[in-house]
């Protein structure tokens, strides 16, 4: 099952340096993401025209990706300039030209416009999605990380897994799941645009509890910051957003203090999920912390990779006959809905 016509988040951009070449699993196909010496990133089926060998085991230089088989050069526009066993003598044949599928590069990602029957008009795409917020590169009140973790689930399953926080006192008791199960239900929640929200404000005293030595308050308990306000009665308030095709961002405010999480769900197969997870957090921002926040995020993913395999049907079942969703599943059963439209669109295959 894939959303067509639309654009996916494929890889961090900090993955794919200047000179280098690697190879992208996407929807059950091969592609070689390269990025020139120029900063231009490209991405192409990883199957060089003249005999197929795998290009993202190539090299990148002056003259552009290098197959490494025969030397073949690509220019970042897919065309061929050089077949060195030819010299220069022999004319390079025009269909010596990979075809590259349209990508950007925003939100810290790698975006690639994903329409496999060639439907869209190239230079009339949709823009992207309007994910954030986010704090920019260079904001210094903000410390980011980055991480990938690739779990055995279909991307679908994976997506509704980070919309859904009815699941984090039960899968999350060990990391930040303090929460009252029946204090989850959205304040506010919508879906429009490609996109699902939900707002949910969890009392301090039963979601940040210090006893218990975990969570974001256990973090502000460790904090030399002058500026913490211990005592603070302020909510914790968790902002859930997911944006088609295949971006998340959770945001958790704390009166002044914000951690955020936002992932791409990259579709490997139907079977796997590669997610691309960005993490930026406006408190101890010293870079002594980061061993510390990264632990959180593994055993965080950690913790819903465990139940998210083990879901059954793999696939989500958008005509509701496979799960029982209630109520409190408000925006899974916002998410099938956009998505049962999808289908009836025909951009759901
Ligand atoms: S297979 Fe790529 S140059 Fe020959
Ligand atoms: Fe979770």
């Amino acid at each position: 099952m894939q959303l067509i016509r639309t654009w996916y988040a494929v890889e961090l951009s900090s993955a794919v340096s200047e000179g280098s070449v690697q190879k992208l699993n996407f929807h059950g196909e091969v592609f070689a993401i390269w990025r020139s010496l120029d900063g231009t990133v490209s991405v192409v089926p990883d199957r060089c025209p003249h005999k197929g060998a795998s290009l993202s085991a190539g090299n990148v230089g002056d003259e552009g990706l290098a197959c490494p088989y025969h030397g073949w050069c690509f220019q970042s526009d897919g065309a061929c300039v050089k077949i060195p066993a030819q010299g220069d003598n022999n004319p390079i044949p025009r269909r010596a030209t990979l075809g590259g599928l349209p990508c950007l590069e925003q939100y810290g990602y790698i975006w690639i416009w994903w329409d496999p029957k060639g439907q869209s008009a190239p230079d009339d795409l949709p823009a992207l999605p309007d994910v954030g917020p986010i704090p920019e590169s260079d904001d210094s009140g903000w410390r980011s990380l980055e991480g990938t973790v690739v779990w055995q689930a279909h991307w679908l399953r994976v997506l509704e897994a980070f919309m859904d926080l009815t699941h984090a006192p039960f899968v999350h008791s060990g990391s930040f799941g303090a929460m009252a199960p029946d204090q989850l239900m959205p304040v506010d929640q919508w879906c429009r645009d490609d996109s699902v929200y939900e707002r949910v404000i969890a009392p301090r005293d039963r979601h940040y509890r210090a006893d218990q030595g975990r969570g974001l308050r256990a973090w502000f308990n460790q904090a030399d910051d002058k500026d913490v306000d211990q005592e603070s009665d302020d909510a914790g308030e968790q902002h859930i957003q997911l944006w088609l095709a295949n971006v998340s961002l959770v945001r958790v405010v704390f009166g002044d203090f914000q951690i955020s999480l936002m992932t791409a769900h990259v579709p490997m197969d139907d079977g796997t999920t590669r997610n691309l997870w960005r993490h930026f957090r406006s408190f101890l921002r010293s870079p002594l912390a980061d061993g510390n926040a990264r632990g959180r995020v593994d055993r965080f993913m950690a913790e819903d990779q465990r139940t998210v395999e083990t879901l059954t049907p793999a696939m989500p079942d958008l005509d509701g006959h496979g799960n029982l969703l209630v109520a409190s599943d408000v925006s899974t059963l916002a998410l099938r809905r956009m998505l049962r439209q999808k289908r009836n669109d025909g951009l759901l295959i």
